[in-house]
């Protein structure tokens, strides 16, 4: 049985990669993320074949952002496609539209609170509230869980600010920013080991790299479950 806290982001570019990664890598890992890089190149249709024909969770990554009708829209059409999470930027009227989008499906609304790939400056650039980048983190989740997401999108280092939140309780916290011990840290900056992130209080760890570009993923997918506390 795999141990579904471990999510292997399949960042390739297209579905046939995509199912030939999932199939090198085999049954150590039950829940793919597919991203927005895939989507021209049939990435619903491997979500649905992961899915349907090798019993896998997927996890689409497609961090929406729109009005609220056009949200829910679109939430509705993918909500037919048996997803396990859906990603839409964490603000409050995108939240609450997606959940509007996603009722009567068991698809998971899951908000992000701001990009791991973002620091201070990207923020002024993109006019964003002044403060700490770990306190607007935290604010967003408590907005967004506060809105009906079934949980947030959050780097480790911000999980355990994030569990002790009242708003939290009862919901997921998944956290990419994960690189195992002496792994490269690519262009990650808010980085933890995957047991320091589930210590954190992460219900689920998204990796791609370390484990996609290892030249055996199925063992690298391996030795990271095995450090799971
Ligand atoms: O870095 P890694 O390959 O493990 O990335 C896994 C996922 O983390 C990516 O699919 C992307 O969604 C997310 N990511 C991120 N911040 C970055 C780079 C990637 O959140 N700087």
């Amino acid at each position: 049985m795999a141990d579904d806290r471990l999510i292997v982001a399949l960042d390739v570019p297209n579905a046939l990669a995509g199912l030939e990664l999932a199939q090198r890598i085999g049954d150590p890992v039950g829940f793919y993320k597919i991203g927005l890089g895939m989507l021209t190149g049939g990435g619903l249709a491997l979500a649905n074949e992961l899915k349907q024909d090798h019993g896998k969770r997927i996890f689409l990554d497609m961090k929406l952002f729109d009005i609220g009708a056009t949200i829910e829209a679109a939430v509705r059409g993918l909500a037919q496609f048996e997803l396990d999470f859906l990603t839409v930027h964490g603000d409050p009227h995108v939240v609450k539209a997606a959940c509007e989008g996603a009722a009567g499906s068991d698809m998971k609304i899951l908000a992000v609170t701001v990009l791991t790939s973002l620091d201070r400056d990207d923020l002024d650039a993109a006019m964003m509230k002044g403060g700490a980048v770990p306190d607007l983190v935290v604010e967003r989740a408590g907005r967004a869980l506060e809105s009906g997401a079934d949980g947030v999108i959050a780097s480790p280092q911000e999980a355990a600010a994030i569990r002790e939140l009242g708003q939290s309780d009862g919901r997921l916290i998944v956290t990419p920013g994960v690189r195992p011990d002496g792994s490269d840290l690519d262009d990650q900056k808010r980085v933890a080991t995957p047991s320091r992130a589930i210590l954190n209080g992460a219900d689920h760890i998204v990796i791609g790299r370390p484990v996609w570009q290892a030249d055996s993923p199925s063992a690298a997918a391996q030795a990271i479950l095995a450090t799971l506390p």
